[in-house]
C-alpha cells in the first residue's frame, strides 16, 4: 500500500535527474501515484526529460510541451490533460527562471524590467495560471504545491530578483490557499534548501550559499533532493488534509537561525 495509491496529477519542472522535481516525481512514484510530466517545448527539451524519467522506470513517461509564460500553451496542455485522464488529483509546481545577468551579486539594482517581469511571470504568475486551469480538473478536491527558497524572506546576496519572485510565489500560495480551500484544493510550498540543479548553478555565489548552509544550519548539513521529495508526498497525500497555504521549511533547519 502507498500513501499515494489511486492518485494522478501532473509534474511541471523535470529538467534532468537533478531537478527537484525528479526527486519529487521518485518519491511520488514509489508512494503509488500516477504521473504525467510536462517539458519545455522542443525536442531536445522532450528527449532531455524523457531521458530522466526512463531513470525512474518509466519506459514510456507521458509527456506535454508546455511554456509556463505562454497562456495558449497552458490551455492546449491542460485541454490534452484532461482529454487523456479527465480529473487529477495533484499539481507539482517546481518551475522558475531569471535571466542569471540578473544574478550576480551586487546588481539587484540593474535589474530591468523586463527581466523583473519575466521572473516574475515564469516564477509565480505561472502557478495562479496552472491552478485555473487544473482545478476544474479536480472535482473532488486536490493539493497542489510549488518549490520556494529562503531568499524570498530575507537577502540572499545573488538571488536577487529571484527573491522577489520566491516572496510573490509564496503569498499567492496563501491567497490561493484561502479561495481554493471552498474546492477542498490545497495549496502548499516547500522552501528547500540549496541543490546542485541547472536553475541553482544560474545564481551567483551559490559556491559560497552550500558552504554557509553546511556550516549554519541545525542539522550541520545541506538537504538531499529525496528529502523534499518525502515533504512533497506528504503535502500531495491525504496525511496533509488540513494543511494549507503553508511554507514548509526543508533546509536542515537553516531558516530558523539568526547569527
Ligand atoms: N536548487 C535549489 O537550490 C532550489 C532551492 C529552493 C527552491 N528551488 C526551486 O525549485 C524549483 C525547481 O528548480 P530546480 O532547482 O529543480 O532547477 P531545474 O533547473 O532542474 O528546474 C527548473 C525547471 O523550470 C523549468 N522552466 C523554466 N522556465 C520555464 C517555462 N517558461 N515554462 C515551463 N517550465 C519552465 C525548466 O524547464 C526546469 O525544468 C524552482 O522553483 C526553484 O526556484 C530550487
Amino acid at each position: 500500500m502507498g500513501l499515494m495509491d489511486g492518485k494522478r496529477g501532473i509534474v511541471f519542472g523535470v529538467a534532468n535527474d537533478r531537478s527537484y522535481a525528479w526527486y519529487i516525481a521518485q518519491q511520488l512514484l514509489a508512494e503509488g501515484a500516477e504521473c504525467r510530466f510536462s517539458h519545455l517545448p522542443g525536442e531536445k527539451m522532450e528527449r532531455r526529460v524523457r531521458n530522466a524519467l526512463n531513470e525512474l522506470g518509466l519506459s514510456d513517461p507521458k509527456l506535454y510541451a508546455c511554456d509556463a509564460s505562454n497562456d495558449d500553451d497552458l490551455d492546449a496542455m491542460f485541454a490534452k490533460l484532461r482529454d487523456d485522464v479527465g480529473t487529477i488529483d495533484f499539481l507539482v509546481h517546481s518551475i522558475a527562471f531569471a535571466d542569471r545577468q540578473f544574478l550576480q551579486i551586487g546588481n539587484f539594482y540593474t535589474t530591468s524590467r523586463a527581466a523583473w517581469n519575466q521572473a516574475l511571470d515564469i516564477s509565480a504568475y505561472s502557478l495562479l495560471a496552472m491552478v485555473q486551469r487544473a482545478a476544474p480538473m479536480m472535482p473532488e478536491g486536490g493539493s497542489v504545491i510549488s518549490m520556494s527558497y529562503y531568499g524570498g524572506e530575507k537577502v540572499v546576496p545573488g538571488y536577487n530578483v529571484m527573491g522577489i519572485a520566491k516572496a510573490a510565489l509564496e503569498h499567492t500560495t496563501r491567497y490561493l490557499a484561502a479561495e481554493m480551500g471552498a474546492k477542498n484544493i490545497r495549496i502548499n510550498s516547500i522552501s528547500g534548501g540549496p541543490l546542485r540543479t541547472l536553475a541553482a548553478m544560474a545564481v551567483g555565489g551559490i559556491g559560497v550559499m552550500f558552504e554557509h548552509h553546511a556550516k549554519k544550519a541545525p542539522l550541520k548539513r545541506n538537504i538531499e533532493g529525496e528529502e523534499v521529495g518525502d515533504t512533497a508526498v506528504f503535502l500531495l497525500s491525504d496525511r496533509a488534509s488540513a494543511i494549507t497555504g503553508e511554507i514548509i521549511h526543508v533546509d536542515s533547519g537553516y531558516n530558523i537561525v539568526g547569527v
